[in-house]
């Protein structure tokens, strides 16, 4: 049986790695898994459920309780609410590290994204992909960018999308998730060893997603 190909995209946040991902996907006719959605449809259930997301037991007391459905036109389904816009707010923004760094949650997260890696040829993107979730992947990417750019990224996004925020908001926000995210005990935000490491500060969105579709070609000889 032909094993299924799998492609990992790790980085830091607002790197600009969800829509270069999808875009990817796209070409590749792979399936795309957003799995930065899952811990914030997470956080979002939290909220919802009046807990407080810095406390660890309140927020792993829902482990087993919230159903995360992504669909493939991008929808994020939660507990049957839409919640694809509501976790891009800042109040969702600002508290998922934290519930990305307590290793019950996470462990339930992972076992759901591994078993969508074996439904077909997948492109998945997160932070402890190519370290963790997918050891094995066939090609590993580490997209950078420097935290103005990913500020500018971000701001620019949060501003078409219309949410709302200012720059510096953006700024401490993704500063204070790299933090965590980096520093958390279980599965922190690295690049794999065998990861190729891709510095997108001065590159252009088109130009990413070329460079990215052509690395994934000729190592698979697709
Ligand atoms: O899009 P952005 O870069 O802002 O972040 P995201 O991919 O939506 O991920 C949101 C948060 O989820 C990150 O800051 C991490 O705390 C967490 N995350 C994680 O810990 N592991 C992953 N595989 C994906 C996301």
């Amino acid at each position: 049986m032909k094993k299924n190909i799998s492609i990992a995209i790790d980085g830091p946040a607002a790197a600009g790695k969800s829509t270069v991902a999808k875009e990817v996907a796209k070409r590749l006719g792979f399936i795309y898994i957003d799995t930065g959605a899952m811990y914030r449809a997470f956080t979002w259930a939290v909220l919802e459920a009046g807990l407080d997301p810095k406390n660890e037991e309140e927020s792993c007391s829902l482990v087993g309780k919230v159903n995360i459905e992504l669909q493939p036109n991008g929808m994020v389904i939660c507990n049957g609410t839409d919640v694809t816009k509501e976790i891009r707010e800042f109040r969702i923004s600002s508290n998922v590290s934290y519930i990305a760094s307590y290793k019950k949650i996470r462990l339930e997260l992972v076992e759901q994204q591994r078993k969508i890696a074996k439904t077909g040829n997948c492109l998945m993107d997160g932070r402890d992909i190519g370290t963790y979730v997918l050891p094995n992947a066939d090609v590993k990417i580490f997209q950078v960018a420097s935290l103005d750019e990913r500020t500018d990224r971000r701001y620019k996004e949060n501003l078409e999308k219309g949410i709302e925020c200012t720059r510096e908001e953006v700024y401490s926000d993704l500063k204070k998730r790299d933090y965590i995210d980096s520093n958390r005990a279980f599965a922190p935000l690295k690049p794999a060893e065998d990861s190729i490491v891709l510095d997108t500060t001065s590159m252009f969105f088109e130009d990413v997603v070329e460079t990215i579709t052509d690395i994934i070609k000729s190592k698979m000889s697709l």
